[in-house]
């Protein structure tokens, strides 16, 4: 088997903090709803998708010397936002295919580049992966494999991240298909990034709400229109500049990473939702793999 479908899922803690899960402490009115109700179509959707393991790409778990996976079989713990410690504070628990991140650690490392297990029983997993993973599948009843972001742009450029990321993302496929697992690939990233430095009194209330520079909302649109004509190698062509231009969470190369593992889709992704989170642009967006049902959606031809 191979990847059987991919999403942009990005990752703002708000988004848990909204739906009041019991694994959070911090309680709320609601908020972000646009974004929410994205979210629930898609696992709607993903209802339709026969999958055995959720493997996701992070930008808040940066490394600087290679790409690293998660690898024991179990992690729990408390994930604590350093930014918004009075919204997220999220008891996960979690099963982690290491037999799977183990294969794709060592095809990256065979197609040159550098990975590493990280298997300290008291890491504490990014709130990116744990976000992500839950608005997608809440019930954690899936294994996952977590990759980190090795943090190219921070030494060179987008251009270094791009290869990298390129590179990895088909290391990523190939382990997959060797060892015959159905998997859901998740880029747990945002788009433009600028955000607002004060919050507001109530958080959730949503008339404190918009995107955050105009320069965001051209470059976001723009991008998600290429998505949606299936323009997926020109978007990375054009990823440099937007992730300068726009100040974007790709620069860990997430999308890339996520676009080359399923080996960058022309057909056209479906949009779920597009919306932002303290001024950030987020799009809840899906790809499907399969010719019978290209798109996540049952029966919409594409
Ligand atoms: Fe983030």
């Amino acid at each position: 088997m191979s990847i059987v479908a991919g999403v942009l899922a990005p990752h703002p803690p708000h988004l848990v903090y909204a739906e009041n899960p019991p694994q959070n402490e911090a309680t709320s009115e609601g908020g972000w709803e646009m974004l929410r109700w994205g979210y629930e179509r898609l696992r709607r959707d993903l209802q339709q998708v026969d999958y055995d393991v959720i493997v996701v790409h992070t930008p808040h778990w940066q490394t600087y010397v290679g790409t690293h996976f998660l690898g024991l079989p179990h992690f729990k713990n408390k994930s604590v936002d350093p930014i918004f410690p009075n919204l997220f504070r999220y008891n996960y628990e979690m099963d982690v295919d290491v037999e799977l991140a183990e294969a794709i650690s060592e095809q990256a490392a065979a197609d040159g580049l550098v990975t590493k297990m990280m298997r300290n029983p008291d890491f504490r997993v990014d709130y990116g992966t744990i976000t992500s993973c839950h608005l997608v599948r809440p019930q954690w009843d899936k294994p996952i494999v977590c990759m980190s972001s090795q943090r190219s742009s921070a030494f060179y450029n987008v251009d270094v991240t791009t290869a990298q990321a390129t590179a990895l993302g088909r290391a990523t496929a190939t382990a997959i298909d060797k060892l015959g697992r159905k998997a859901l690939v998740l880029a747990s990233n945002s788009l433009s990034h600028r955000h607002f430095t004060h919050e507001a009194p109530v958080p959730e209330d949503m008339t404190n709400e918009h995107v955050h520079t105009y320069m965001g909302q051209l470059w976001d649109t723009r991008l998600i229109e290429m998505m949606r004509a299936g323009h997926t190698r020109e978007l990375v062509d054009i990823m440099p500049e937007y992730t300068e231009q726009a100040v974007s969470e790709t620069d860990a190369g997430t999308l890339t990473w996520m676009l080359s593992a399923l080996d960058f889709p022309t057909i056209p992704a479906e949009l779920y939702a597009y919306g932002t989170v303290i001024g950030t642009g987020n799009a809840v967006v899906g790809w499907g793999t399969s010719p019978a049902q290209p798109r996540l959606s049952a029966g919409v031809a594409p």
